[in-house]
């Protein structure tokens, strides 16, 4: 028999890393949900339990599944407890100084054959992988947000990363009934290179007057059938985090067609960063949103 992933372990345990440890626990995976603070991996097992709780009352599984999930997740602050696991899922902060921090701290520890996967939304994986002891067992699996409703995983090949490595991704991919589409490491992957352009160019449509707030959301709801508007998937996001997408794209391809948006920008500049703080294109304090402009 060849290597089989049984055991996974997930650095980061925030709104990702949670997402993630609740898909494999469903899935029988034994999880080991690993963070540097002790109180997040208690409030991501919390966050869990609760999203589990409003799946079985959607009558998505039964309690005894439930418990049976919650039961195959154990919380560490030790990278060393990550010893036995098959595939480590790196999901901490987005930046590359941090995460090759955690690479050289996990590695040691792990069994030669273990496979070494980061959930980045932006950087390369390549570069990532060089860094690291085992660049033909790395590669990207990069899981939307909400995982747990969100039913596409890109994975993402580094330039050495071996063939059963990707394979064995998709097993993992499949397993979790979630489907994967296989992107080259350019920046920003495939999701995030179409989307965040759509929703750049939304703000550019705001900022030159052609429509408000509302009126833009509602055309794109209406007229191309999109659930959501783009400035109300903005505020979703996060603008801090569409503002970054946008600058690795502008600088990672050298095109201006990505520039970001002057009043991207000077939203961030604000601090109105969306639903996070209460306020983006919309300003959520109240009942009901409003659009601030
Ligand atoms: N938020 C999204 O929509 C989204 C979507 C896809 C991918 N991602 C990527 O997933 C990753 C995590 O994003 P998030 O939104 O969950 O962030 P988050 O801020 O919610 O969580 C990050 C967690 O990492 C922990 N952490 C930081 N340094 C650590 C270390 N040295 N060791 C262990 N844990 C450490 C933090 O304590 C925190 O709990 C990022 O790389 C991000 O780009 C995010």
């Amino acid at each position: 028999m060849g290597f089989e992933i049984k055991r996974v372990g997930i650095i980061g345990a925030g709104q990702m890393g949670n997402g993630i440890a609740h898909v494999c626990a469903l899935a029988g995976y034994d999880v080991i949900l690993n963070d540097l603070v002790a109180d997040r991996i208690k409030s991501g097992l919390a966050t869990i339990n609760g999203n589990m709780t409003r799946q079985v009352s959607k009558g998505l599984y039964s309690d005894a599944e439930k418990q049976a999930a919650l039961a195959r997740i154990g919380g560490s602050d030790n990278m060393g407890d990550l010893g036995d696991v098959d595939l480590v899922i790196e999901a901490a902060v987005e930046k590359e100084e941090i995460k090759r921090k955690i690479f050289a701290a996990v590695c040691p520890y792990l069994k030669p054959e273990a496979i070494l996967a980061t959930n980045t939304s932006s950087i390369s994986i390549t570069r990532l992988a060089a860094t690291t002891d085992r660049p033909e067992r790395f590669i990207g699996i990069h899981f939307m947000n909400p995982v747990p409703i969100m039913q596409l995983v890109e994975l993402v090949r580094g330039i050495a990363t071996e063939d059963e490595t990707f394979e064995l991704s998709k097993g993992f991919v499949t397993r979790l009934n979630k489907t994967y589409a296989v992107s080259e490491d350019f920046p920003a992957f495939m999701v995030n290179r179409i989307l965040l352009p759509m929703i750049n160019e939304a703000i550019y449509t705001l900022y030159e007057g052609v429509g408000s707030v509302d009126a833009i959301d509602t055309a794109m709801r209406l007229g191309a059938n999109h659930p959501m508007g783009p400035l109300q998937l903005a505020d979703f996001i996060g603008l801090d985090t569409c503002l970054s997408i946008m600058q690795v794209l502008h600088e990672g391809l050298a095109d201006s067609k990505y520039r970001p948006c002057p009043l991207l920008v000077k939203y961030v500049e604000a601090g109105w960063l969306g639903r996070k703080t209460q306020r983006g294109f919309y300003d959520y304090r109240g009942e009901k949103p409003i659009p601030t402009r």
